[in-house]
């Protein structure tokens, strides 16, 4: 509105000169720390002014920061919100501020007018494109599958789940036997995937690893191993985020499957508010981003070195 246009101040070049708080999860992830280095250069490139807020996988300190970024009077926010609800108080009161939110790479259960656009995957279909690598693969044999999820309440723990159990539906030799948060770190992948082969007496009747993310894929890989058993062989292991790790695991044969989720997530946020700043062009609801899905085929060692040097 015309608040947020009298907020931008007009440089001499005829440039906007933008502040832009971002209220970022946490550093829980190779992909989390992709996203952060990207968002940070993507700012630069615009010569936004990005105030960055780390909430250390907490909501309350989203919402602390989300706070001070109105009481500083920023001209829009971005938040990547940790958990789906709890967000509407807070919405709210940067709606009535008039500065404009976007959503990065996970949603809000909230109604869709307390925010410009999301800009983020298909988080369902990520997981569908996982599961049905997995059909694919193992074809009409028995397979036991053992689940790492997500942030428990986050909207990608949530979606990832219903998406692989939607593309597993029907195939009867494929089960899910276990499934706990790892909360999509590499050491709670790790611990537990260790109770996983524990309970599973050794491992030897798991047939599939599928994790929410790929660096508690890391983990459990480094678990399997320990365990005497061959990670991306005897265990098939397939994940979701493509970060440069996984990749290496690929090329080393202990990982099958990975599912992309770009990291550059500001980059078209960034373009949908300039153009709603410039003119008051309303973005689309959601800005959605693809799902490739890379396998051992795809030259690993390749797409290491091409993030490797896009600064992942
Ligand atoms: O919200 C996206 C997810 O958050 C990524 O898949 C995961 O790695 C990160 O922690």
């Amino acid at each position: 509105g015309a608040g947020v246009l009298a907020s931008l101040t007009i440089m001499t070049s005829g440039a906007l000169a933008q502040t832009i708080g971002f209220s970022q999860i946490g550093s829980e992830s190779g992909w989390r720390a992709a996203e952060t280095t990207l968002t940070r250069q993507q700012a630069e490139e615009r010569g936004i002014d990005l105030k960055f807020a780390d909430a250390q996988q907490k909501q309350e300190n989203q919402i602390k920061a989300l706070r001070s970024f109105i009481a500083q009077g920023v001209d829009a926010i971005l938040l990547a919100p940790v958990v789906a609800t709890g967000w509407d108080s807070v919405l709210e009161e940067a709606k009535e501020a008039e500065i404009p939110v976007v959503l990065l790479d996970r949603m809000v259960d909230s109604s869709k007018d307390l925010y410009l656009t999301a800009v983020g995957s298909d988080l369902v279909h990520e997981g569908e494109v996982a599961g049905q690598w997995l059909v694919d693969t193992v074809g009409d044999e028995q397979c036991n599958v053992v689940e790492l999820q997500g942030t428990t309440g986050s909207s990608p723990a949530i979606d990832r789940k219903t998406g692989f159990e939607n593309a597993i539906k029907g195939h009867d030799n494929i089960k899910i036997t276990r499934s706990q948060t790892g909360d999509f770190t590499r050491t709670k992948g790790k611990e537990v995937m260790e109770s996983f082969l524990k309970a599973e007496g050794g491992g030897g009747d798991i047939c599939a690893l599928y994790a929410h993310n790929d660096d508690m894929a890391v983990g459990a890989i480094q678990a399997i191993k320990e365990a005497g058993l061959k990670p991306g062989e005897d265990i098939l292991v397939v994940s979701i985020d493509a970060v440069p790790d996984i990749f290496k695991a690929m090329a080393a044969g202990e990982a099958n499957a990975t599912v992309e989720l770009t990291p550059n997530m500001a980059g078209p946020a960034f373009d949908a508010l300039a153009a709603y700043m410039k003119d008051g062009t309303m973005p689309e609801k959601f800005i959605q981003t693809e799902s490739k899905l890379y396998t051992q085929a795809d030259d690993p060692q390749g797409e290491y070195d091409r993030r490797k040097d896009l600064g992942y």
